[in-house]
């Protein structure tokens, strides 16, 4: 199975939740829907939403609420994204420019704001508590990701487990949510075992990560055209990922030194030197062994679930997490 096979199958679902991504989108002040209609409709993978219809197929989840829990979560994802633009001054998203160079910093983070605030609304429409549980803790946990993240910036001497769990909060969260709330709806009005709930939860927690792993290496080795953001935004920002805490760790006191001033100072101008410490000690591999890592276990996390082409697909949407080039 591809990834294309993976669309394929959902394809059907899938529209529909693009359909009411576009019905949830409208807003009687025109700056809301253009640049919401920029952003959501600018190309993105749309992977959680992605997560959320196939657990809900694998889960044998009766009902149609996955459409609309599916939609809201992309919402989320795109306040975050609007957000995380500003505060990392990326100027290059999905191979366009990023709303908040075209439209400034007040309007990027204004319209996040409606999106996330949409989303609490179609949540509540889900009616089911625990599902609101769930989603209302994930944001709260992205946010403080997010903080926990800005007071890393310029720290080089940040612990692995301390960006473990910057990217547990900042983006594991909701793919974990993302995956668990199909299992919530699944046992709460399909009348499926409840065992599917961590199995999902878990799975999801285990593909997030992966995929921060890999954003992480991309953004020192993928080009721009590939990834559609600009290579190197992490160090221009100061931002100490693994590729970086790891060569810290392993390399020469003269490597070392060299990485540290370069997050110290938010300086790009060694980038040359530092991809070729990166190398010497491995610490892309390193990091890539860490997403395959976490994908095995995500593999494994779903082996309770039932075997159908849905859970064959969410096996195949973990593997595209490190798999992918952008
Ligand atoms: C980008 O997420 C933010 C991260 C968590 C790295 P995606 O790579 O899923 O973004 P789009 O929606 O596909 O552009
Ligand atoms: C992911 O972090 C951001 C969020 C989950 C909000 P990054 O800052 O690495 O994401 P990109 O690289 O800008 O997409
Ligand atoms: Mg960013
Ligand atoms: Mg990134």
């Amino acid at each position: 199975m591809s990834i294309k096979n993976v669309q394929a199958l959902i394809a059907e679902d899938f529209n529909k939740v693009n359909e009411s991504i576009m019905a949830a989108l409208s807003s009687d002040v025109a700056l809301i829907n253009e640049l919401g209609a920029y952003i959501i409709m600018s190309g993105g993978k749309r992977l959680r939403p992605m997560m959320t219809v196939l657990c809900a197929k694998a889960a044998q989840y009766t009902g149609d609420k996955h459409i609309s829990a599916a939609a809201l979560i992309e919402f989320i994802h795109t306040a975050t994204l609007l957000h995380d633009d500003v505060v990392d001054h990326s100027d290059m998203r999905r191979g366009k420019e990023t709303a908040n160079a075209i439209w400034g910093n007040e309007a990027s983070v204004l319209v996040g704001d409606f999106l996330y605030t949409r989303a609490f609304q179609m949540m509540v429409d889900l009616d089911s508590m625990q599902v609101m549980r769930v989603l209302a803790q994930a944001t709260n946990r992205i946010a403080e990701g997010e903080v926990l993240q800005l007071l890393n910036i310029k720290e080089p001497d940040i612990t692995e487990e301390n960006y473990f769990n910057v990217i547990y909060s900042k983006t594991a969260k909701l793919f974990e949510a993302a995956a668990e709330v199909a299992g919530i709806m699944a046992y709460e009005t399909s009348g499926q075992p409840e065992y599917q709930i961590e199995a999902f939860r878990e799975y999801g927690k285990f593909v997030g990560t992966a995929f921060q792993l890999i954003d992480d290496i991309l953004d020192y080795t993928a080009t721009a055209e590939e990834m559609g953001k600009n290579t190197g935004d992490d160090l221009a920002e100061g931002k100490p990922t693994l590729p970086l805490i790891r060569a810290i760790q392993v390399g020469t006191p003269e490597e070392a030194e060299l990485v540290r001033n370069a997050l110290l100072n938010a300086d790009v101008s060694q980038l040359d030197e530092i991809l070729k410490i990166i190398e010497r000690t491995e610490s892309l591999t390193y990091t890539y062994q860490k997403a395959c890592e976490q994908v095995e276990m995500a593999i494994k996390a779903i082996d309770p679930i039932a075997d159908t082409p849905y859970k064959e697909a969410l096996i195949e949407l973990a593997k595209y997490s490190i798999a992918r080039k952008f």
